[in-house]
């Protein structure tokens, strides 16, 4: 049967489909065009190039403020140590630790090891050689967000740890290369799927999603690393968000700890994650906060 013009789109979106994929076109809409239309159709506030700059130098003081963690990192230190690296190195720079007080997380930087998702709150743990362990660091600079993860080995770490880590960081990288004007939110969570549960035999957390960011540290649209081809909104430049995938190496489930914020597989199995905070450009994506994947 043929859509109509005015029957509902079968991406999912809400809209007709006359106003949504009938029109791939939209992609190659007038800036502000897009712009009305995304704010008044998703609350997605597009980026202008100002804002992007902004976004970019927050994004290059999360990444330096990572390459610190990193040469930090080995067994003996505290989960408590790396929040004041993180800590004092964004102020040090002029920055906010956007995850204090973030809906009452209690600390600057969230910190995740082994079967912890992510959310994990710094304190006295003592990370040990074999561990795997994620940092994920939001800044606030001059009014600007950006947000990145990495997850960093501990010494000498097992195969299994080895296979989470590198299916985690190729997810986000599968992701990331759906990122063009025209492609939809769909195709990043595809791909991520399709590499991570299809060819890698892993699972990928449903209930976590990369998600605008910039002008607030959590904004708009939702970006889930699952779903299907074609299917959520369309891509447009000047859209800024984050791709986070965050895989396990046993089931999907997750269990939410007693201190209401730390995320660990309900297995117990590996859980890896790398994130970056990428704007639509004309042609593809550019990071804001790149690193080598
Ligand atoms: N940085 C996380 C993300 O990637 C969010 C952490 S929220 C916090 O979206 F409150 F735990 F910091
Ligand atoms: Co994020
Ligand atoms: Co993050």
């Amino acid at each position: 049967m043929k859509i109509g013009r005015n029957d509902p789109c079968p991406c999912g979106s809400g809209l007709k489909y006359k106003k949504c994929c009938l029109n791939k076109k939209r992609a190659q809409d007038s800036f502000e065009n897009l712009k009305k239309i995304y704010w008044n159709n998703y609350k997605i506030r597009l980026k202008e190039k100002k804002d992007i700059e902004g976004i970019k130098k927050a994004g290059e003081l999360v990444v330096k403020t990572l390459d610190l963690v990193e040469k930090e990192i080995r067994p003996g230190i505290t989960t408590d140590y790396i929040n004041k690296l993180v800590h004092e190195f964004t102020i040090a720079h002029g920055g906010i630790p956007a995850p204090l007080n973030y809906h009452g997380f209690p600390k600057s930087v969230c910190v995740s090891v082994n079967e912890e998702v992510c959310h994990g709150i710094p304190g006295k743990r003592v990370l040990k050689e074999g561990d795997i362990v994620n940092v994920d660091v939001t800044t606030k600079l001059n009014g600007y967000y950006a947000d990145a993860n990495k997850t960093f080995f501990v010494g000498e770490v097992s195969e299994d740890a080895k296979k989470i880590v590198a299916v985690a960081k190729e997810s986000l990288k599968r992701g990331l290369a759906q990122v063009k004007p025209g492609n939809t939110i769909g195709d990043i969570g595809w791909a991520i799927q399709q590499y991570a549960e299809v060819e890698q035999d892993c699972s990928v957390v449903r209930e976590m999603v990369g998600h605008g960011v910039g002008f607030e540290f959590h904004e708009p649209p939702q970006v889930p690393h699952f779903g299907k081809k074609g299917h959520g909104i369309i891509l447009v430049p000047g859209m800024v968000f984050t791709v986070e995938p965050m895989i396990n190496l046993g089931k999907k489930d997750i269990i939410i700890l007693k201190d209401k914020w730390t995320v660990v597989t309900k297995d117990g199995s590996l859980s890896a994650q790398f994130e970056q905070t990428i704007v639509v450009t004309e042609y593809g994506y550019e990071s804001l906060t790149p690193y080598d994947l």
